[in-house]
Order: structure tokens, then sequence, then C-alpha cells
């Protein structure tokens, strides 16, 4: 698995600032006044720093942005990076000034003079978050892309347990990101299954029913999807019980392993990009990964279908009528609304089995999101409003943009079929809310409900504050913060 960064913390050592080796970051805040770490580099490269914060080009800086000095003569460091932060930033400034130093770092050692900069954790995990990159499949990069990171602190015993702690959930982020970035022929079912089954090593109790099993349960509507792939369909179920005797929160996740559309086709134009259309599970593994690394006092249960959606002799066509797991049936208008097929019964089962206090599903579900919402935001959708609220609010604290659209019964109108219980497609009109309502009718209404359409932050094909190009991992951190907020006890 990647892991881009170690970071460990020291004491503050005066002496060690001229012989370091690599990149030295300095943070400075908008009054532009140097603290002892800063005022040391300032008398070693004699009043440059001073020049620097006395300039236009600091003023203009947005604080979290940072200026390079590059080889400064006085010290043997081969840049010095000076980041316009307060000494008491925010999480989220603290975090984005992190990120600016993850994105410029090479293979160098770097050297980070914190002091008593408040919130060093939340800097530590925006380096580690940006320094991500997926080179598992460059064969010319060897160890280059691992970088040591030293924070020397004020008080390192304070702040060493949080470091850690926003590390790990660091390695939750990048197990999603891995998974989402890893292409199809790689990530096949089966070995998707295998790297959620590893996870047992870490506490995880993880479950993988195959096709007869879920023939068994009368998962139709899954196993329609992916009946033209040679790759078996399978459901992973992936549990941590570290909160007594609560019943769980139940963690969704559509896991098409590759999306061609089926006989419905996708046209050739960016067709590839669908290797990422098991963002949703990729999700929910890295947040289980996460409650198991951090050991936390809830209880969770992480249901992926994984599947996939190629056209063969077998495959459903369009027009097919298929019978979920709930016993409803459907009319398969287009073999390309893979995903809600998928969930359906998904949703049914997480219900039917563990009756959850509540769930939540993830899936890249419909394209209509985008031209809703762009890369920026996810939409959120829930029968329940004080839900969806607790949730858009973890988003908002750790950054990850989520917007709330609607449900409403009027839609329902669109996905009537003639010949079954409900149609899969509902018209191009509001893609996203029929979509949505689809899954609903999966849904029992006492069973607090959100779904998330992450097909627009999923995987984006430019970089974001802290993320490269490609997988970004959107909603494990949301996610998370929900569980530590609400469901710990
Ligand atoms: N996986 C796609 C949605 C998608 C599109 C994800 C773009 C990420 C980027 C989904 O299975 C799909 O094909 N949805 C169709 C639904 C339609 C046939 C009703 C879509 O959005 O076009
Ligand atoms: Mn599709
Ligand atoms: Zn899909």
């Amino acid at each position: 698995m990647t892991d881009p960064v170690s970071i460990r913390v020291t004491a503050v050592s005066l002496d060690d600032i001229a012989l370091a080796e690599g990149r030295v970051v300095v943070f400075v805040g908008e009054d532009g006044k140097l603290d002892q770490l800063s005022r040391r580099v300032n008398r070693l490269t004699r009043g440059t720093l001073e020049r620097l914060v006395g300039s236009e080009r600091f003023e203009k800086l947005k604080v979290a942005d940072s200026v390079s000095l590059e080889y400064p003569a006085g010290m043997t460091a081969t840049a010095i990076q000076v980041v316009k932060l307060d000494r008491k930033p925010s999480v989220l400034d603290a975090r984005k000034a992190g990120a600016g130093i993850g994105k410029v770092a090479g293979s160098e050692d770097v050297l980070v003079l914190a002091g008593n900069l408040g919130n060093p954790a939340a800097v530590a995990s925006g380096i580690a978050l940006r320094k991500y990159d997926f080179s598992a499949h460059k064969t010319r990069n060897g160890e280059a892309n691992t970088v040591d990171v030293t924070m020397m602190l004020s008080k390192p015993d304070v702040a060493e347990a949080g470091i850690e702690d926003a590390l790990d959930s660091a390695r939750a982020v990048f197990f999603t990101r891995d998974l989402t970035n890893e292409p199809s022929n790689v990530l096949t079912t089966s070995e998707f299954a295998d790297r959620l089954s590893a996870m047992s090593e870490i506490g995880l109790e993880v479950e993988v029913l195959e096709e007869d099993d879920l023939e068994k349960l009368g998962m139709r509507t899954l196993l329609a999807v992916g009946q033209g792939s040679e790759s078996p369909s399978k459901v992973v179920v992936m549990r941590w019980n570290g909160g007594g005797d609560d019943a769980p929160l139940a963690l969704i996740g559509k896991g098409v392993v590759f999306d061609t559309g089926g006989i419905s086709i996708k046209p050739a134009l960016n067709m590839e990009d669908m290797t990422m259309d098991m963002g949703g599970a990729g999700v929910v593994a890295g947040v289980m990964r996460g409650l198991a690394l951090r050991k936390a006092k809830a209880n969770v249960v992480g249901i992926v279908g994984l599947v996939e959606n190629m056209p063969d002799g077998k495959a459903q066509r369009p027009g097919d009528v298929v019978r979920s797991m709930k016993g409803d049936t459907v009319e398969v208008i287009n073999t390309d609304a893979e995903g809600r097929l998928v969930l359906a019964d998904l949703l049914w089962y997480a219900q039917d089995r563990f009756r959850p206090s509540g769930m939540v599903d993830l899936a890249t579900l419909t394209g209509a999101v985008i031209i809703a919402l762009g890369h920026e935001k996810a939409g959120v959708f829930a029968n329940d409003d004080e839900f969806a609220d607790t949730f858009l609010k973890a988003a908002r604290m750790e950054g990850e943009g989520a917007w709330h659209l609607p449900l409403d019964p009027a839609y329902d109108e669109a996905l009537k079929s003639r010949v079954a219980d409900i149609k899969n497609t509902g018209g191009r009109a509001a893609g996203s809310i029929t979509a949505a309502q689809f899954l609903q009718n999966f849904v029992k209404s006492d069973t607090p409900w959100i779904h998330l359409d992450i097909a627009g932050v999923a995987s984006v094909g430019t970089e974001t504050t802290y993320a490269p190009k490609g997988a970004t991992g959107w909603g494990v951190r949301a996610l998370d913060r929900m569980i530590r907020n609400k469901f710990e006890n």
C-alpha cells in the first residue's frame, strides 16, 4: 500500500537548524512576527526572512500559502519554505498549510519548525494527504516517493499521539485512494475481496459472500449486473465491533470494478474513467480500516457489492425483469443504470440482517450529479434531515464538499414500469434524484438513511487541495468524523 510519509517529532534544538539537510519549513503569521525558530533561520540567512516578511509578496500571500527560498546562504538546507500561518491556526488552515508542504516535498527530508504552533497534527495530516502519489505501476520510481518529515516542537510528547492519529487517518484515506486508482485488470472482484479479507489482520471481522450465497439470499438485482462478466460477483461484509451492544451503523458501497454500461454500452471516450466505479466501496473499506486502526468505540458494519458490468452472451438485456431480495420486481430499462441494482439488494440485506441504527450508502451513481454539483461537492440525499445535518456538519469540519439535494415522492412517477413494480431509470430530468428515489424504495421508512452520490468527487481530473489528480478518498474523513461525533460511546 502507498505510504508516502513518515513523520517523527523532536524537541526544539536551535543548533540543528543550520545543519539540516533537505527542506526546512517555517511559519510566519499575518502579523509578520518571527518566533524563536524563525528568528534563528533569519539570523543564519542574514535577515532574508525579515526581508521576505516585509515585502509585498508576503503581504499578498493567502493564509496557508507559502514562498520557497531556494539554496539559502548560511544553511545546508536546499530550501526554506515560508508558510503564512498564525500561531493558533484553525484546523482547516493548519491542514491546508500542511498540504502546501506535502505538495512540494520531493524525496528530500523535510524539517518542519513548528515550535509552539497550534494544531500540529492537522499540519501533519495535510502533509501526508497531499504527498500521496499513486505510483504502484510506475516501473522507474523506486522508493523515491517516500519522504521523512521531522516536526521540531516545543512540546513533542504532547503532540505525538495526535500526529500518530492523523497519520492513521491518512492511511485509511490512502487505502481508499489505492483501491480507487487501481486499474480494473488488477482490482478484479476477487482481488478486491482479498484486500478486504486481509483486514482481518487489524481486527476487522470480514466475511465474503459468493455467488451461490447471494443466489440463496435472493440478491437477483445485484447478480444480474455481474452475470455478463467472467469475474464472480461478491458481497463483502466487514464488521468493527467496538461499541458493545449498540445496533450498528451500516455503511454500504457500490463496488462496480468496471462499468462498461453492459449491453447499453457506454461510448469509448473516457470509458477508462469507469475503473473508479467502485469508489463507494473503496470509501467504505477506508472508513472500516480507519476504525480498526484507531480502535473506535463504535459498532459499524461495512457492506460492499463487488461486481463487473460487462456485455457478453450471458449479460442482462434492456427490458429484462428481475426480482430483488426485497421481493419487488425491477424492469431494467438501461443496463448502464447498474449501481442502483447493486445497492437495492445491499440496502435490503443490511436492514434485514443487521437492523442498523442508521445507514449510509456511497456510490458513483450518476453522471447527472456532476452536471448539478461538478467536482466540488457530493450529492447528499436523506430520509431524515437530522441525520443529514449530522453528516453535513462532519463533512464541513473535514473540508469535504457536500450538498443536500431533495427526495420527494413526486419524482416516483418517473420510475413507474408498465410490466414490473419499478423501472431502473427515470429519464434525463433530475437524474440523480430519480436514482435516489429508486434506492429509497429499498429503505424502510424507520431506518435513518443517507445516500451519497460521489460520482463527481471520488476521482477528479485536476489536483485538489489534499490530493493529486485521480482518487481523492472523499468521504473517509467526513464519515469517520461523523462516527466520532455521534456513534461513539
Ligand atoms: N457509473 C455511472 C455513473 C458515473 C458517471 C460515475 C460518470 C462517474 C462518472 C453509472 O453507472 C451510470 O452509468 N449512470 C448512468 C445512469 C443512466 C443510464 C440513467 C448515467 O449517469 O448516465
Ligand atoms: Mn453505469
Ligand atoms: Zn456505474
